[in-house]
């Protein structure tokens, strides 16, 4: 039996499989199925009232879903389905509310990765699948990651290699009034923008504060070890400081090695959006399995391209210098 064909088996029969997607690996179960998306929860740590996205085949299966679907959502799975694009529509009456998180809103997206699209065809239904990590913890971009968060208790998982875009899917919200950026992602806010002609509303959260203190904001994508954000020079500065006082420390550099001093693990990152994207959760995971003390990180540049990177950054850290 193929991989895929036992994959089939599992989700007919309710069970999980953590399957690739160009965009991170999600945990998938069958999503006309309470009982097999409750293992999903369960799984994860993750609360049962967090919506999960309904992955498709494509727009075919859009109105399976959702209804009241408007003439912008349409285009959009035309122009970037299957991609790194969900759309929060009015839902179906019988999307069960452990999909929506009981919302009368569901999320849809037809991922691209081939493995996932093989599946998605031979299935026919749709697929609940959230990002394959723990509640809170850095999202997986390769089948080894999704083994590392769930040990033992790992289902079975489609090895699709290293996720192509490596951050997770845009979330546009389409429902009464203008579209919303909900999470920036693989797709860019101008492509949408470009392509509707409208401006997408997106609150950014906020950076009126000097410093994110762990526990107090919501920490998401998050390593285990603290992680210290901020500009290049008050990076050098602070992680310097850390290595004098005999902290163990490890910088996600952008722009070179100057001012270092060499106690210091220097892992440099590409200064390209797109490639960054590839690499960021796989560097994380990295340095956090290396028993740092410490793990700071130069900020990438505060410009459009930069926009699911940065939202990613900010979550991740436990604080953040401006
Ligand atoms: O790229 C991705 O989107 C990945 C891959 C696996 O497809 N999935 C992913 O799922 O990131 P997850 O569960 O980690 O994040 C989904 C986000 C959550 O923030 C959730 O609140 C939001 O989508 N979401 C899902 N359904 C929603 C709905 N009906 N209304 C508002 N937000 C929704
Ligand atoms: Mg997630």
């Amino acid at each position: 039996m193929t991989e895929t064909a036992l994959a089939l088996d599992r989700l007919r029969a309710g069970e999980l499989v953590a399957i690739p997607t160009e965009t991170v690996y999600g945990l998938a179960a069958d999503a006309a199925n309470p009982q097999a998306i409750a293992k999903i929860f369960a799984l994860k740590g993750r609360p049962a009232d967090h919506p999960v996205i309904v992955h498709i085949a494509g727009s075919a299966q859009l109105a399976d879903w959702a209804t009241d679907i408007p003439a912008h959502a349409w285009r959009l799975a035309e122009a970037f389905w299957p991609g790194p694009l969900t759309l929060i529509l009015r839902r179906q009456p019988q999307v069960p509310d452990a999909v929506t998180g009981g919302q009368d809103t569901v999320g849809l997206r037809a991922p691209a990765h081939p493995v996932t699209q093989t599946l998605l065809r031979q299935f026919g239904g749709g697929l609940a699948a959230p990002s394959a990590n723990r509640f809170g913890h850095v999202s997986p971009t390769t089948a080894q990651h999704v083994r590392d968060e769930f040990g033992s208790q790992c289902p079975l998982v489609l090895d699709g290699g290293q996720c192509e875009v490596g951050v997770e899917s845009t979330i546009i919200a389409l429902l009464d009034g203008p579209p919303k950026l909900l999470r920036p992602g693989g797709v860019l806010r101008e492509q949408i923008e470009d392509l509707l002609g409208v401006r997408l509303e997106h609150h950014r959260h906020s950076q009126s504060a000097k410093l994110r203190v762990s526990g107090l904001l919501d920490s998401h994508y998050a390593p285990r070890t603290p992680l210290i954000s901020g500009p290049m020079h008050s990076v050098r500065t602070l992680a310097a400081a850390a290595a004098a006082a005999g902290q163990r420390v490890a910088v996600l550099t952008l722009q070179g090695s100057e001012g270092y001093p060499a106690s210091i693990l220097l892992h440099p990152m590409p200064g390209d959006p797109v490639l960054y994207a590839h690499l960021i959760y796989d560097a994380l995971r990295q340095l956090d399995s290396l028993g740092f003390d410490t793990l700071y990180l130069e900020c990438p540049p505060d410009s459009a391209g930069w926009l699911a990177v940065n939202d990613r950054l900010y979550r991740a850290s436990h604080q953040r210098i401006v």
